[in-house]
């Protein structure tokens, strides 16, 4: 039957996911699926309840309409439209960092130590507790919107008034410096890491989307049993909040080479720039034939 692919939104991710989504539409189109673009939320359930489309892929990313909370994953169960990507639980945990950490630290999976922080609460009491240098990030955002690394005290304020610009609560977390890696998860395979290393000093906003000179090593560790040992944590990881189909999971390597888990991405960027196509072009699967599977995951 006919697929809708929802992208868009409202969320602060909504020209990320456009570009993911337009890929993933053309790459459809192109393995001779009937696909069609749908925008946002609201416009995808009326064409589901008009009878317009069988089944959806979902590369909505972020909170609050954004798609990748569980919210519209809930709404779709309740119409028995199949769909791609994590159910409602797994969508919800992993899009609030605070309440995914807790899990893994239940389990006894490692992340690094945080605070959780309310609207208006007292980030210079977090900061003491774990000790500079921090992170500070609203707790359910994704490609690095309103993030800062806070190396001074002084500094913690205006990290904390650009963290409040988007809804929800914050957290604090400490600063891991090291390398930062991915591992993307497609049905039962775990694809090989990447590593990332940005021209700048971090992977932001910009070094994710715009820069042409960020650089992708895959696979990202080049000692072999380090980097079996990065994708069994990456595949428990992902377990553990529940989640299924695809995704990608972010995590921090120390400089004494412990990983540490930061979060979870239930709807991956599928931009040029981004890291699940990467992955799967290392291991022979082109861009197409990924949306293909991704999509076949959503017959599980
Ligand atoms: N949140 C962005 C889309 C990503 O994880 O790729
Ligand atoms: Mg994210």
């Amino acid at each position: 039957g006919r697929v809708a692919v929802v992208m868009g939104g409202n969320s602060a991710e909504r020209e990320v996911s456009l570009d993911s989504g337009r890929n993933v539409l053309e790459a459809l189109k192109a393995r001779g699926i009937d696909a069609h673009a749908i925008d946002g939320i609201p416009a995808l359930l009326d064409a589901l309840r008009a009878g317009h489309f069988a089944r959806v892929f979902n590369i909505l990313h972020g909170q609050h309409g954004g798609g990748e909370d569980g919210v519209l994953q809930g709404a779709l169960e309740s119409l028995n439209i199949p769909y791609t990507g994590s159910g409602v639980l797994g969508s919800a945990l992993s899009m609030d960092k605070v309440r995914a950490k807790q899990v893994w630290q239940a389990i006894g999976l490692p992340t690094p130590r945080y605070v959780a922080l309310r609207r208006g609460g007292d980030v210079h009491a977090a900061a003491a507790e774990l000790g500079l240098p921090v992170i500070v990030k609203p707790a359910c955002e994704g490609s690095s919107v309103g993030i800062t690394r806070v190396f001074e005290a002084s500094d913690l304020a205006a990290a904390v008034a650009l963290a409040e610009r988007y809804p929800g609560d914050l957290i604090v977390e400490q600063l891991i410096e090291g390398d930062e890696l991915t591992v993307s998860i497609l049905g039962d395979r775990v694809l090989p890491s990447i590593r990332i290393v940005p021209k700048g000093a971090y992977y932001d906003y910009h070094a994710k989307y715009v820069a042409e000179d960020t650089q992708y090593i895959c696979p990202g560790l080049d000692d072999a049993e380090a980097e079996a040992e990065l994708r069994a944590l990456a595949r428990a990881a992902f377990d553990a909040l529940a989640c299924g189909g695809w995704g990608r999971v972010d995590v921090m390597r120390d400089r004494q080479g412990r990983n540490w888990l930061l979060e979870v991405n239930t709807a991956p960027g599928m931009t040029t720039h981004s890291l699940v196509p990467k992955a799967a072009a290392t291991v022979g699967i082109p861009f197409d034939e990924l949306c293909q599977r991704v999509l076949e995951t959503s017959f599980d």
